[in-house]
Parts: C-alpha cells; structure tokens; sequence
C-alpha cells in the first residue's frame, strides 16, 4: 500500500471524526500512517510538533520509565509534557514490574494522551540488565502480564514496540501477536531487528511478515525507512497496516511530506532554516535558558549532518553557546544550502 494512499485513508476517517469518532481516528493514526518512532534524546516535544506539521499522522514519547512515574520523579514526569499540536500521541513506558506499568498507566491516562506503547524493544545494556525493553523479548509471560498490568489502569488503547527476538536463535515465538492480542494489547510496532543487531545490519522484513500475517492486531512495521521507495517496500515485503520513522526523520522532518506525497520532498533553503529557527523557539518554551544551547546542539547537528561541505558548521554548532553562535550558524547554513541550489542549476 503506498504511504499517499494510507494518508488518503486517513483523509476519509478524519471526516468521520466529525461524527464524534475520535479515538478510532486517532488510534488509526497510529495503525495505519506513518508514525515518528520513539527516540529517547531526540524526538522531544519541539521535534514531534515539527514532525507533525509535516506529516507524521502520529508521535510518540521518549521512553518513560513506569516505575519513575509511579515514584513521582520529577525527570520522569518532565518528559510527559507535550502541545495540543502533537496530537495523536502516545505515551511510551519502559520497565519490568507490571505494578509500575499499572499505577503509571492511571497516571498518565487523564493528560491527554491517545494512547499508551509498551517499550519491548530497547537493547541499550543498561536497561537489558534491569529486565526492561528487550529483555521482555526473552521472557514473554512477564511482557503479557506488563501488557495486562497496564490495560488494567487505563480505558486507553495499549500498544507494544517489539523488535523480531533477541537474536536469530531466539526469536519471538508465533504465537507472540496473539499473547498481545489476548492481553489487551490494540496494535504492535515491530522494529525488524534482533537485539543482537542493536541498530545494524539490513532489517529482517520476513520475520515482521510472519508476525503480521499471524497478527489478530494491527501491526506497525519499523526500520530503516528513509525515502518513498523504501516505504514501499517495507510495505509491500510485510503486509503492516502502517509505518514507523526513526532516524530518517532526524535532522529531516520533511520525510513525512516525502512520504505522504509519495516522491522526494526538497526542502528550499529558506524552509530549513525556519524549521529549525522554529524548533528552537518552540524548545526555548519548556527548556531553561541556562540549559537551552547545550541542549539543542544536538539537533543543530542532526539538521546540518545531511549537508555536504558543512563540517565546518557542524564543528561550530557543537559549540553553540547563545542567540548570536545560534543565528550566526543559521545564516551561514542558509547561504551554505543557496549555494549548493545554484550550482546544482
Ligand atoms: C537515538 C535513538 C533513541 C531511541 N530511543 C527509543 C525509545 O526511547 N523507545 C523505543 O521504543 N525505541 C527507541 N529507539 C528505536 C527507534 O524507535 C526505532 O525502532 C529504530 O531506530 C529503528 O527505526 P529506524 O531504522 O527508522 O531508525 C531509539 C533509536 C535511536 C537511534
């Protein structure tokens, strides 16, 4: 199915959202469109709202840990600030006691999320070692018992992000999706890799097609996106009801107009740098000042990485330390990209 047709789709269901249908409408955001991926230090709240003025039918969390939210920890609950202008938005919990899951789940369910993900798929060693994210993929009476934990706390619909196993010896059984599914779960994310992959190698297209194919829920399949033609692909090698982008949104946005107008999107050089002047504002609105610079080098670089023949911008935004560095490295990024456009005349 191409992207353009799942946003066609969306089109008609956002119509039917006048009758009063919201949840549905939101929730198929999620199943059937092209969602921006949880990325725990990049994908917060200023990026997803950009993200969504361009296309993406549905955002999601940084991970959140449950049990930090159901100790009241202040650095939990920051990350659960998000704008009207996000929406539909999910809310992503990480952990490995279904009591977190449980109370974090009522937490969360009167702020105004869509829905709630479920992190099964997190292979950073850290939280591997606490039983959390990936780990679950070895132990999946624990992850049903998280799913129902959670289910049990909120009239939300419950989401899980799964990748395809731990390892190539150890992937997910069959009956995975229907374990979900018999939980509460509505609908799975499936990033097409082992934990043993961590972020490489090519993404295991027939494993998420398996899953799909023996899914009584709709399943998101995830990897490697990066262009129209690799989400068709993606598509049409899995059989998912929709998408998933992770880094191919990282310093470009615009994939998801890309994607919804089913050819490359090029973005002028104007726009660039009013997105990334806009998303700076936006941070500037929930990041303390004494915070804001070091924090939004990050993205800076994510922005300017794309760009060949710019490493000499990308040395200076590592350093960005106020307004002035901040504009001084805009303009050049700009007249760096009208130069490139004129060449390329
Ligand atoms: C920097 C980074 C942070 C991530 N953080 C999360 C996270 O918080 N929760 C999660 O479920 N997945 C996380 N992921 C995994 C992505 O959501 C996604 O599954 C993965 O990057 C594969 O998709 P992609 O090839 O489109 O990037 C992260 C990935 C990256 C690169």
């Amino acid at each position: 199915m191409p992207p353009s047709f799942i946003v066609a789709r969306l089109v008609v269901m956002t119509t039917w959202n006048m009758f009063g249908h919201m949840d549905e409408v939101s929730f198929l955001a999620y199943t059937g469109g092209t969602v921006l991926a949880p990325m725990a230090g990049s994908t917060d709240s200023a990026f997803r709202r950009i993200c969504r003025r361009m296309g993406a039918t549905a955002v999601v969390t940084e991970m959140v840990a449950a049990a930090g939210l159901s100790r009241r920890s202040v650095r939990s609950h920051r990350l659960l600030r998000f704008h009207p202008g996000e929406k539909p938005i999910g809310v992503q919990l990480f952990g490995r006691r279904p009591g977190d899951f449980a109370r974090a789940s009522d937490i969360v369910s009167g702020l105004g999320f869509d829905f709630i993900d479920i992190n099964a798929g997190c292979p950073v060693k850290k939280v591997v070692r606490s039983g959390s994210g990936s780990a679950l993929l070895r132990d999946i009476p624990a992850l049903t018992e998280i799913v129902r934990a959670t289910v049990s706390g909120t009239d939300l619909p419950v989401t899980v992000k799964v990748r395809v196993g731990w390892s190539p010896e150890e992937p997910v059984p069959d009956s995975l999706p229907s374990l979900l599914a018999d939980a509460g779960a509505s609908a799975i994310a499936v990033h097409g890799r082992y934990r043993t992959d961590m972020f490489g190698g090519s993404v295991r297209t027939d494993r998420i097609a398996r899953l799909a194919g023996l899914s009584p829920i709709p399943v998101v399949a995830n990897g490697d996106v990066t262009c129209p033609d690799d989400a068709r692909a993606l598509l049409s090698a899995t059989g998912a009801t929709g998408l998933m982008v992770g880094r191919g949104a990282m310093g470009n946005p615009w994939i998801f107009r890309s994607l919804s107008e089913g050819r490359e999107y090029m973005p002028s050089p104007e726009e660039v740098t009013e997105v990334i002047r806009d998303q700076f504002r936006m941070m500037s609105e929930y990041v303390p000042e004494q915070h804001l610079y070091h924090v939004l080098r990050g993205s800076l670089l994510q922005y300017i990485k794309g760009f060949r023949g710019a490493s000499d911008l990308r040395v200076r935004a590592t350093g960005v330390a106020d307004r002035e560095d901040l504009e001084d490295i805009i303009r050049n990024l700009r007249e760096h990209l009208q130069r490139k456009e004129s060449e390329a005349q």
